[in-house]
Parts: C-alpha cells; sequence; structure tokens
C-alpha cells in the first residue's frame, strides 16, 4: 500500500542471455521479521536463513534445538542484546508447527589439548557469546562473531552462505595472546531429537546416523535416519518411509591433522568412523606459526539419496571454496524473484518500513514449496519417503496446502512459473506413489489439516495456462503430456469421490475424512460432515465443497476425452446423491450442485449473535455443526483454526448465495463490521484472509480500503514480530504482497494473474504487446497509486486506460493484465463513491453515475484498496 509507483515485470525465463536483475532492493529485506513472538502461535515462525528462492536446505545460526514448536532460530531481545549461538544447521523444517529432517550442521570450538579441554558436543554446553555488533543478517550471507570465554580473547569471526543443497561456511579463528589452543568444527550427525504426536506428547528419541572420515581427502560424511513427522505419517506410508536417512558431506579447504568421532561426551581420536545414537565427528586444526589466525572454508553438500551424492551436489552447485561466489549466486537467484519489483514511495521512513514487510513477504513466498530433487548429469532424480525408492524427475516438499491455496499459489504461478510444472507433476508422484496427491507433504504426507485442495493447486495452474494447450489458444505450448493430464484428473476425480480407507474409524490418509456421510445422498436430505463420527466437520463441509468446486472447474478445462474416459463411479454417485430420478452423467453439473448446495447443509438461518458493537438486530444464520442423525450440535463444535464466525465467511465460491443469507448488501456488511470490530477476526489463522474483501463485493468497497489497511497495520509490521502468526509457507506474505498491489485472490481458482512461460515468440503478447519489454523479456504490469501511502480511498480507477465506473463491480478480469497492464488507481483522503462507496444504504442515490447499472455477481474475486 505504499505503492506511488509500483512495477512488476514477469515472464522471460527462457533462453538467451539472462537478464541481470538489479539487485539493490535485496538489501530491503529485513531476513528477522517474523522471527519472534511471545510463543509459538503468535510468531511467523520464520528463520533468518541463507539459500536461495526454494532451497532444499536453508542455513541458519542456531540458538535453540528444533522440533514441533520450535524453529533453530527464536529472536528474543536477549538474544539480540547477549545471546549466543551454538552451531549453524542446514535445516529442512518448513513451518514452525512442523518437523525436522535430514538437517546437517557444523559448530565451531577451540580446545587447548589438556585432558578436561574436549570437543564439546552438547547443545547447551557449546553455545559461544556472540561478539556485540557483529551480527549481520542476508539473504545469501549471515555473519558473526563469537568468543571462546574459556580461551580469553579468543575469537572465530563466521560467514555463512549456501546454495540450494551446499552451506558454504568460513571460519577465520584468532587465538588471544595467551594461547596454545588448537580450533575445530565439530559436525553434530545425530542427536537426541524432540516428537510431537497425539494427544499432545513431546517425546524424546534417539534416531541413528554414521560417520565417516577421510583425511586424505579433507572430508567427513555423515547420515542420520531423523524425520520428526514420521509418527504422523499415514500408517499405509510409514514402513517404506521409515527407511529415510538424510546424508552430508563436508570439505574442508584445509588439512586437519587431527580428528575423531563423538558419541555422545565420548571422544575417539583418530578413529575414521562411527554410527548410533548421537553420533558426530570432528576435524582439529593448527594455528600456522608465526600467526594468531586461521581460516577454514568448508562446504557442506546436503542429500536424500546418499553421501556420493551429497559429494555431488557440492561439486554441482559450488564450483571453489570462494564463499564470495556462493554468495554471488544466491544473490542473483534472489535477484531474479525480487528485482522484478520496482516500488516507489514517498521516501518517508514509515513508506520503507512497508517497503521492507512487502520485499520481505515476496522472500518468504519464495522459499516454499522447497526442492528436493537433486541433480545428475541428466534428468535430476530425488528420493521419495512414499514407497522408499528414486525416481527420476522434479520433486518439491513442504506444501502446506490449506494455508497455501488462498494466495501463496496464486503469487508463486505470478513470480515463479518456471517451478510450476516441477510442483506440479511432484504431487502428481506423490499421488502415484502414495496413492493421494499431497495435503501437508512435509517430505512424507503428515495428515495435517483438513479438505484436498492440491484439487484447487491442480485447477488454479490448468485455468491459468498449465494445461494442454487449449481450443482456440493454439499458439499456447501445451506443458502436461495427455499422460500427465490424464493423470491431474484422476488423483483430483479421486479426492472428489473416494472415502479414505477407515471413513467412518481411524482414518489413513485423511483426504476428505467424511465424504462418505457428506456427499452421499442429498435426497435423503444430507449432505454434511457428521460431527458425531469426525472432528472439525463444519470445516471439512465447507471445504470439500469448496475442492469440489475446484475440480468442476478443472473438469471443464481439461480435454474431454480425458475426463469422460476417467470417472469411474459417476453414475453412482450421482445416483446416491440426487436419487435414482436424475441419470445426466454429467460430471461438471454433479459437482457443481455438491459445492452449491452442500455446504449449505450446515447453515442454521435461527442461529443468531448478538449485535455488540454495530447495535441494532441480532446478527442472523451462521454454519453450525451436524450429527449423523441431522441434529444440531454445539455452535463450537467443528472447525478448524477457527470459530463459526470466521467460517459463515467461507463460501468463496457462492459469495452471491451468502450475502443473500444475510440479509443483503446492508445487512451482510453489518456482519462483517461485527466479525471486526467485536474481536471475532483472527488474522493469524488463514480462514480471515479474504474477509476484507468481501464488503467490496456486497457494493461497499470503502470499507474494504479500511479494513485491508487496518489488518495489514495490525498484523505485519517491520520488526522480528511483525507477523502475528505463522508464515505457513507463504500465505501469511503472500496476502500482504498482494493486499500491497491492490487485489486479492477471494476464489483463487476465479481470479488469475496468468503466467505465461511456455508463450513461443511469435505470440501476439510477445511480437505486439505495448506492455512487453524486451530489455527485460517481460511482461509489465504497472500499478500506480499515487499519494497511497496517506490516502487510503480510492476515487478512480482505469485499467489499461478503461475506466471502471464508480457502481461498476470492483473487479480486475484475467484478461485485462495476463500480458501485462496499467492499473491506475487515484486515491483520496476522503471516502469516495468508487466500488459502492460505504454502501448504497448509507448514501444519496444522487451520488451515483447509474444506480440501476448495479448488479449482483458475487462470484468471484478480488478487489483493489
Ligand atoms: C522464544 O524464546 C522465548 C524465551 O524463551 C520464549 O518466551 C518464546 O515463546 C519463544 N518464541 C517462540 C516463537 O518460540
Ligand atoms: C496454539 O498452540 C497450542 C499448543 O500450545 C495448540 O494446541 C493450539 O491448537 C494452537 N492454537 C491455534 C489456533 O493454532
Ligand atoms: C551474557 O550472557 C552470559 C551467558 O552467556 C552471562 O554469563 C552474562 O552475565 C550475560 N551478560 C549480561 C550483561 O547479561
Ligand atoms: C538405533 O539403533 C538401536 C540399535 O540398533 C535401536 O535399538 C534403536 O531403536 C534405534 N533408534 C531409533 C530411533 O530407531
Ligand atoms: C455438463 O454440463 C455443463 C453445464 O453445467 C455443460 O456446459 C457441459 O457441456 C456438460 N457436459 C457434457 C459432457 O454434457
Ligand atoms: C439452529 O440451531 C439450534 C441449536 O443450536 C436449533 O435449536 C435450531 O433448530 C437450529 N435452527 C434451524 C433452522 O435448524
Ligand atoms: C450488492 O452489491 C453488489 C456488488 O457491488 C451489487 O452488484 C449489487 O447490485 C448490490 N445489491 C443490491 C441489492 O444493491
Ligand atoms: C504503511 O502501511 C500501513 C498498513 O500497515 C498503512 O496504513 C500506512 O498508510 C502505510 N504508510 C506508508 C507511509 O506507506
Ligand atoms: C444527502 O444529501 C443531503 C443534501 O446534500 C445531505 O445533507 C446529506 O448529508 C446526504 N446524506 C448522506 C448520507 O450523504
Amino acid at each position: 500500500m505504499a505503492a506511488l509507483e509500483f512495477v512488476l515485470l514477469w515472464g522471460s525465463l527462457s533462453t538467451g542471455l539472462a537478464y541481470q536483475w538489479p539487485k539493490t532492493l535485496l538489501s530491503s529485506i529485513n531476513p528477522l521479521i517474523g522471527s519472534g513472538g511471545p510463543e509459538p502461535n503468535l510468531s511467523g515462525g520464520m528463520i533468518p536463513s541463507v539459500g536461495p528462492p526454494f532451497a532444499s536446505t536453508r542455513w541458519v545460526a542456531q540458538n535453540q534445538a528444533n522440533y514441533v514448536s520450535a524453529t533453530p532460530f527464536n529472536y528474543t531481545e536477549l538474544y539480540a542484546t547477549n545471546g549466543s549461538v551454538h552451531g549453524f544447521q542446514g535445516t529442512r523444517q518448513p513451518a514452525i508447527w512442523m518437523g525436522e529432517s535430514a538437517w546437517a550442521a557444523i559448530v565451531p570450538g577451540m580446545t587447548s589439548g589438556s585432558p578436561e579441554d574436549i570437543i564439546i558436543t552438547d547443545f547447551d554446553a557449546r553455545g559461544l557469546p556472540k561478539i556485540p555488533g557483529t551480527e549481520t543478517f542476508g539473504v545469501a550471507l549471515y555473519s558473526v562473531g563469537l568468543t571462546f570465554p574459556k580461551f580469553g580473547g579468543s575469537t572465530v569471526n563466521v560467514l555463512m552462505s549456501a546454495s540450494s543443497r551446499v552451506g558454504h561456511l568460513q571460519f577465520t579463528f584468532e587465538k588471544g595472546p595467551e594461547d596454545s589452543s588448537a580450533p575445530y568444527l565439530f559436525l553434530p550427525t545425530t542427536r537426541p531429537t524432540t516428537i510431537f504426536h497425539n494427544p499432545n506428547i513431546f517425546e524424546t528419541i534417539y534416531p541413528n546416523g554414521t560417520v565417516q572420515i577421510s583425511p586424505e581427502n579433507n572430508e567427513i560424511c555423515g547420515s542420520n535416519t531423523e524425520m520428526q513427522d514420521w509418527i504422523i505419517a499415514p500408517d499405509s506410508t510409514k514402513e517404506a518411509a521409515s527407511h529415510f536417512t538424510g546424508w552430508y558431506c563436508a570439505r574442508f579447504d584445509t588439512p586437519f591433522p587431527i580428528y575423531g568421532v563423538t558419541q555422545g561426551n565420548t571422544i575417539s581420536e583418530k578413529a575414521n568412523s562411527g554410527s548410533g545414537e548421537e553420533i558426530g565427528a570432528y576435524a582439529q586444526f593448527e594455528f600456522p606459526t608465526q600467526s594468531n589466525t586461521v581460516t577454514i572454508n568448508v562446504r557442506i553438500g546436503t542429500s536424500l539419496i546418499s553421501a556420493d551424492q551429497a559429494r555431488y551436489n557440492l561439486d554441482a552447485e559450488t564450483s571453489s571454496f570462494d564463499i564470495s561466489k556462493t554468495r554471488v549466486a544466491t544473490e542473483n537467484a534472489w535477484a531474479e524473484k525480487i528485482g522484478r519489483f520496482q516500488v516507489e514511495t514517498d521516501g518517508s521512513s514509515a513508506a520503507d518500513s512497508n517497503k521492507t514487510v512487502f520485499l520481505t513477504g515476496v522472500f518468504h513466498a519464495m522459499q516454499y514449496p522447497y526442492e528436493v530433487h537433486e541433480p545428475t548429469l541428466g534428468t535430476p532424480r530425488y528420493f521419495s519417503a512414499y514407497d522408499n525408492a528414486i525416481h527420476d524427475g522434479e520433486s518439491y516438499s513442504g506444501y502446506s496446502i490449506w494455508d497455501t491455496y488462498r494466495a501463496e499459489w496464486a503469487l508463486t504461478l505470478l513470480l515463479a512459473p518456471e517451478r510450476v510444472p516441477g510442483m506440479v507433476r511432484s504431487m502428481l508422484q506423490d499421488y502415484e506413489e502414495g496413492g493421494w496427491l499431497p495435503m501437508w507433504k512435509n517430505m512424507i504426507e503428515t495428515n495435517i489439516m483438513v479438505g484436498t485442495h492440491a484439487d484447487s493447486l491442480l485447477a488454479e495452474a490448468v485455468l491459468k495456462g498449465f494445461g494442454g494447450g487449449e481450443s482456440g489458444s493454439g499458439d499456447i505450448q501445451p506443458t502436461f503430456t495427455a499422460k500427465e493430464l490424464t493423470t491431474i484428473w484422476e488423483a483430483a476425480w479421486k479426492d472428489a469421490s473416494v472415502p479414505p480407507h477407515g471413513d467412518d474409524s481411524g482414518v489413513d490418509y485423511e483426504v476428505r475424512a467424511g465424504l462418505s456421510t457428506f456427499f452421499a445422498e442429498k435426497a435423503s436430505g444430507k449432505g454434511w460432515v457428521a460431527n458425531d463420527i469426525h472432528s472439525e466437520s463444519v470445516s471439512r463441509t465447507l471445504d470439500y465443497a469448496y475442492d469440489d468446486h475446484a475440480v468442476a472447474v478443472l473438469s471443464t478445462r481439461l480435454p474431454s476425452h480425458i475426463v469422460e474416459a476417467h470417472t469411474p463411479n459417476l453414475l453412482q454417485l450421482q445416483a446416491q446423491f440426487y436419487g435414482d430420478s436424475l441419470k445426466q452423467n454429467n460430471v461438471t453439473t454433479f459437482l457443481n450442485d455438491r459445492a452449491l448446495i452442500n455446504p449449505w447443509t450446515v447453515w442454521n438461518t435461527t442461529a443468531s449473535s448478538p449485535a455488540v458493537v454495530t447495535g441494532g438486530e441480532d446478527i442472523k444464520g451462521f454454519v453450525q455443526a451436524r450429527q449423523r442423525d441431522g441434529s444440531w450440535a454445539a455452535p463450537t463444535d467443528g472447525f478448524t483454526e477457527g470459530d463459526r464466525w470466521v467460517y459463515s465467511f467461507a463460501f468463496v465460491h457462492d459469495i452471491g448465495e451468502l450475502v443473500k443469507k444475510r440479509g443483503g448488501n446492508e445487512s451482510f456488511s453489518k456482519s462483517l463490521d461485527e466479525f471486526f470490530d467485536g474481536g471475532w477476526v483472527d488474522f493469524t489463522n488463514e480462514p480471515a484472509h479474504h474477509t476484507p474483501y468481501l464488503y467490496a463485493l456486497a457494493g461497499a468497497a470503502t470499507y474494504t480500503q479500511e479494513r485491508v489497511r487496518e489488518m495489514a497495520y495490525i498484523n505485519y509490521n517491520n520488526t522480528p514480530n511483525g507477523l502475528s502468526g505463522n508464515e505457513d509457507c507463504g500465505q501469511m506474505s503472500a496476502w500482504y504482497v498482494f493486499s500491497a498491489m491492490g487485489f486479492y485472490p477471494v476464489n483463487p481458482v476465479s481470479v488469475n494473474l496468468p503466467v505465461p512461460p511456455f508463450i513461443p515468440p511469435s505470440h501476439w503478447s510477445i511480437a505486439k504487446n505495448q506492455y512487453y519489454d524486451q530489455s527485460t523479456k517481460s511482461y509489465v504490469l504497472r500499478i500506480r497509486a499515487p499519494g497511497a501511502e496517506t490516502k487510503p480511498y480510492v476515487r478512480s480507477l482505469r485499467i489499461n486506460g478503461r475506466v471502471v465506473e464508480a457502481w461498476e463491480e470492483p473487479l480486475i478480469s484475467h484478461d485485462e493484465i495476463r500480458y501485462g497492464g496499467m492499473l491506475e488507481f487515484e486515491m483520496s483522503e476522503t471516502a469516495e463513491n468508487w466500488g459502492g462507496g460505504r454502501g448504497a444504504w448509507t448514501r444519496n442515490v444522487t451520488d451515483y453515475a447509474s444506480p440501476s447499472a448495479f448488479h449482483l455477481n458475487g462470484n468471484v474475486e478480488h478487489v483493489e484498496l
């Protein structure tokens, strides 16, 4: 919202000499945003890590041991002023409430060689105090100076950078005047670790691993079987996933005359290998005669395949021990994302701060899901924990889809189109190897959250052009083969039609648990997930309805012969749903009916809540859980990260009907007021994210303009506590990024900023498009909102020169900006009529250019702010 002028460039990832994107904005990113907070739920759960976009491992200074609810780095005032660093970790923990797996780490230390001065392995004991003022955070380089209290005056200066699968660190040890000590680098390889499982149990376990030391090659390699979330994987995948192993190979630029294996606190000097619990290895170095300093560079390759592959990754991604080369390569990778933005503000410090929140949002959003495939001479390959096998192809992990289907995926389609085919194929592989599309994949399915929103991801990707090439757009090159399109359909249709194994007892994969009671019988008056069988029943009912909508969209966008040939059981499901009377055999109609009928079965028209803040009549009509027999459960039952207030706004694919059910635009808007001002809104969790935009769909865009700023102000800022809730793989930030640009995908499968990376050079959007930029080979979307820093209201909008009249619905269509374009907002200090202003009911009819031109079309999408 600080955008005075805001330019977004996209496209252009293809051939030819790569454009050098500017790096200047990288220094505006604040990697500390979201790394602190009073407790795990009220923290971004992000870490100030280094590594390129979508990095396999991200490297971070550790100040606590990480596990579910604790990230490796937790910012506190105490840490900032007088903290200690306990090591440097390459982590794959994707979110604060998820587990770690296949990590690697390295810890500097010093010893005098006397018997009591041994390698310190214990996490707490090995911490080294920071030298005040030395710690710096960047996207590609972290640095810190540490002291050795037991060796007065001795220090180590650490630089840390990383490529996707390789940590690159430089340690410069300096000994104090009276020291004859020797520095070492310790590689903890297995550790006592904490796993979390039902019912709310934290348990310590001791994963096994191995270490191999090759002093002749200056190398230490190791393996570790830790995968904290294995415990919550579906039973059917547990055996295969139990073979999961992470590998690393560390190569030093300096020979190490002394080395050894550690196990717990036991040190075996000169041992070349070891295995088991709490295992580690160390390399000890000497200060050159006549010198008080020694600098050691180390590159640590990681792999999910083997130690050899870790070594291969090391050589493939980093060609030298010169850390500045690794840093520059990673900066260039970030510049390709961040440098696509040009944000101009009024230059005030408040505006600069907002700009930092915005750019850091892009930085967060472009980290997930993260790549787990590994390079070879030819096609990349990946280890799959679903079937304990190595396959050819690209694969990704860290899919928090219940969160990311809302806006993060839309942003990925826009900013990282080159990744989309691989990310989609990765989901298809999970389906083929594990039986279902992912829900929350953290190396393996974890059964966290509800719904099968991968359906939405697939539908949105296909809708935005990542399909097979459609009739009428023949010049768009197909992304997926007919076989892949078939798998896309089969997997989504399976979600929509097959209940999980054990649907009425303990499910294996959660997918659409309750589907057999939910979808079965409209004819006999059902249509909901029964609350006395399944937890989170209201959220499931609503989420499955939205997913049905997504699969319906998909059914219209895939080649019809594929859909017709691969929709088993349709007749039977229809007969069950409608009763026997209707046999139309049309999957689109069937899914649309389910999407538009079933969610309203949990709408209790007489349920009410006093309008405490807005006064007047009670707010009427709320979603409410229902039992198997149709009776209503308690109003507090059945919700996932929310309550009946926020879930009553969850009908994103049927907003028009929702507005009617709440009594029309005026009373619907008042219910939104009560939601925001009555203390019901909770932006720390995702179900609230689209709610500020709903006013605009009820003809009262002014309130959207105010609420979006209010939510941005309350929930985001440029400090370590600057995210009010968990980042959830980019969704918190994606909301901010879209909102600052001026719109939001309320119904993600209906609004698109399309990304056509497979457009041939002959396509008109390149050959004859004033918004195509030759030098950057990108489409340019220009968003102008002069004065937006202090003027929150919209007076007018022009899209590519076309005036969006005040009485029109404030919608921007996909086609208007899919190949770049120009949005020109005229801002105002006071509320305006544009987008319906404060609503027809509060204003003089004469204010309108054309009051009769109002029309109801609630179904879609986003607005401006
Ligand atoms: C960080 O550490 C502090 C101090 O131990 C703790 O109070 C806080 O809950 C932690 N924050 C997070 C997000 O874990
Ligand atoms: C917050 O954290 C607790 C555990 O401390 C968890 O049980 C609870 O579900 C979380 N709340 C939300 C809304 O995520
Ligand atoms: C800083 O922390 C160390 C422990 O790491 C402690 O001994 C020292 O007293 C602390 N100093 C201050 C000023 O708090
Ligand atoms: C580690 O190996 C030992 C010995 O084989 C075994 O008893 C233990 O269960 C293993 N630990 C884990 C976490 O699997
Ligand atoms: C299915 O119904 C939709 C309307 O809901 C229609 O557009 C489509 O053509 C129908 N498909 C078939 C195969 O009849
Ligand atoms: C709404 O729920 C209450 C119980 O909470 C129930 O008594 C009432 O009948 C429900 N209303 C409708 C229209 O079903
Ligand atoms: C409600 O608002 C929508 C969105 O602007 C508009 O299309 C519709 O005509 C309004 N309804 C009434 C009854 O004014
Ligand atoms: C900064 O963002 C807030 C919302 O967080 C907004 O209200 C304010 O106007 C912005 N300030 C500037 C100077 O851009
Ligand atoms: C309607 O117009 C009259 C006369 O201009 C003005 O006094 C009144 O405040 C207006 N009402 C609203 C709601 O704007």
